[in-house]
C-alpha cells in the first residue's frame, strides 16, 4: 500500500478502496453495495446537476486508544441528512440505511483509518443526488445515496491555534427563510467568492453576518461560531446557519463545564466583549479565532492575544477529542464503537 503520512495529512481526498452505495426507485431503497468504481454514471438530465438536489453530510471515525474505532454522532447525522432531503424534496434515507452505509464504508477501509496519536481522522462523506432526468423544474423520480469516506488531517492548517477571519457584508451564503439550515450544496457554491476575497485577502475564513440586517452573526464559513464571556458560552441562534451537531455536542459540555449556555441572535457590536471566540464543525473540530478583519470599517478585534488558544476553548477541545479517541468515557452514548 502506498504510504500515508498521517500526522501531515490536510483536508483533501484520498482514493480508499471502497464506497457504498444505494439506489431509490419505485418508491424503495435497494440494498447497499459496495463498489471500487470512484465514478458515477448520470443522466445529463440529472435533477442533481440542474435544479440543485443535492444533500452531503459530514462525519468523523477515530481510531481510539484502545484501538477501537468510534463514529461520533452517527444518528444525528443522519437525522440532518432526511431533514435536507425532506426540504429538498428528495428521498429520504432511513436513519438505518444511512448508518448501515457509514459503518460498511469505515470497515471496509479499515486500513485508511488514521492510526491513534497521529490527530488525523476518517472523514465519512454521505451524498444523496436526484438522478432521475426531469427538464421542468421538479422533484427527480430517482434518487442515489454514495457513502465514501476519506483519511484527512486538520481544516486550517494552523490545527488547534488560532485563525483570522474576514467579515465579508457584501455576499450571503443563504438568507432567513432559506436553504441555510440545510447541508444543500448550493450553500457551498454561493459560499466561494467571499471565501475566494478572504483567502486574497490572507484570511482562511470568514464571517458571515445575517442576511436581512447584517447586524447579527451567523457563522463562520463551513463552520458555527461561538463565544466566551463571563462565564457563558454564546453562540448564535438563526435561522440561516446550519445546526452543527459538534456545536450542539460543546454546548452540553460547556453547561458540564458549569458555564451558562446562551443561545441567542448574537450582535456584531457584542465581539469586543468576547474572551474568547472560536468556531466549530466536524472539519473545523474548534478552531480558536484570534482575530476578526472588518474591512468595511477598517478595524480588527483580537481575542486574548490572538494567537494564543483561550481556556475554555482549550478545554472544550481537548474533552471533545478525549470522548472522541476513547479516553473519556462517553455518558451521552454520541460514539457508534465498531
Ligand atoms: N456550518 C456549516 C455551513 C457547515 O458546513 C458545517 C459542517 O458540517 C457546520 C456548520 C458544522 O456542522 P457539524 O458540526 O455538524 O459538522
Ligand atoms: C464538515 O465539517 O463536515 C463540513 O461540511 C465542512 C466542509 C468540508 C464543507
Amino acid at each position: 500500500m502506498e504510504t500515508i503520512d498521517w500526522k501531515n495529512l490536510g483536508f483533501g481526498y484520498i482514493k480508499t478502496d471502497w464506497n457504498i452505495r444505494s439506489t431509490h426507485r419505485n418508491g424503495a431503497w435497494s440494498p447497499l453495495t459496495a463498489t471500487q468504481d470512484e465514478n458515477l454514471t448520470l443522466h445529463m438530465a440529472s435533477t442533481c446537476l440542474h435544479y440543485g438536489q443535492e444533500a452531503f453530510e459530514g462525519l468523523k471515525a477515530f481510531r481510539g486508544a484502545d484501538g477501537k474505532t468510534r463514529i461520533f454522532r452517527l444518528e444525528e447525522n443522519a437525522k440532518r441528512m432526511i431533514r435536507t432531503a425532506e426540504y429538498t424534496m428528495m428521498a429520504p434515507p432511513t436513519v438505518e440505511l444511512f448508518r448501515d452505509a457509514c459503518i460498511e464504508a469505515v470497515r471496509r477501509n479499515e486500513r485508511f483509518i488514521p492510526p491513534y496519536g497521529t490527530g488525523a481522522s476518517l472523514y465519512i462523506r454521505p451524498l444523496l443526488i436526484g438522478t432521475g432526468a426531469q427538464v421542468g423544474v421538479k422533484p427527480a423520480a430517482e434518487y442515489m445515496f454514495v457513502v465514501f469516506v476519506t483519511p484527512v488531517g486538520p481544516y486550517y492548517k494552523e490545527g488547534f491555534r488560532p485563525i483570522s477571519i474576514m467579515v465579508d457584508r457584501h455576499h450571503d451564503r443563504s438568507a432567513p427563510l432559506g436553504t441555510g439550515f440545510v447541508k444543500v450544496g448550493g450553500n457551498y457554491a454561493a459560499s466561494l467568492t467571499s471565501a475566494d476575497i478572504a483567502h486574497k485577502a490572507g484570511y482562511p475564513g470568514v464571517l458571515y453576518l445575517d442576511a436581512r440586517e447584517k447586524k447579527y452573526i451567523d457563522e463562520s464559513g463551513a463552520a458555527n461560531f461561538f463565544a466566551i464571556r463571563d462565564g457563558a458560552y454564546i453562540t448564535p441562534k438563526s435561522p440561516s446557519i446550519l445546526p452543527s451537531i459538534t456545536n450542539m455536542s460543546l454546548r452540553d459540555l460547556a453547561a458540564d463545564f458549569g458555564l451558562r449556555v446562551e443561545q441567542r441572535e448574537v450582535e456584531f457590536a457584542e465581539l469586543p466583549t468576547f474572551e474568547e471566540a472560536g468556531s466549530c464543525g466536524t472539519a473545523a473540530v474548534i478552531s480558536p479565532i484570534g482575530n476578526i478583519y472588518d474591512p468595511d470599517e477598517n478595524r480588527t478585534y483580537i481575542f486574548g492575544d490572538g494567537t494564543t488558544p483561550g481556556p475554555v476553548s482549550t478545554r472544550l477541545y481537548e474533552t471533545l477529542r478525549a470522548i472522541q479517541l476513547g479516553e473519556a468515557p462517553d455518558p451521552r452514548g454520541w460514539n457508534t464503537v465498531l
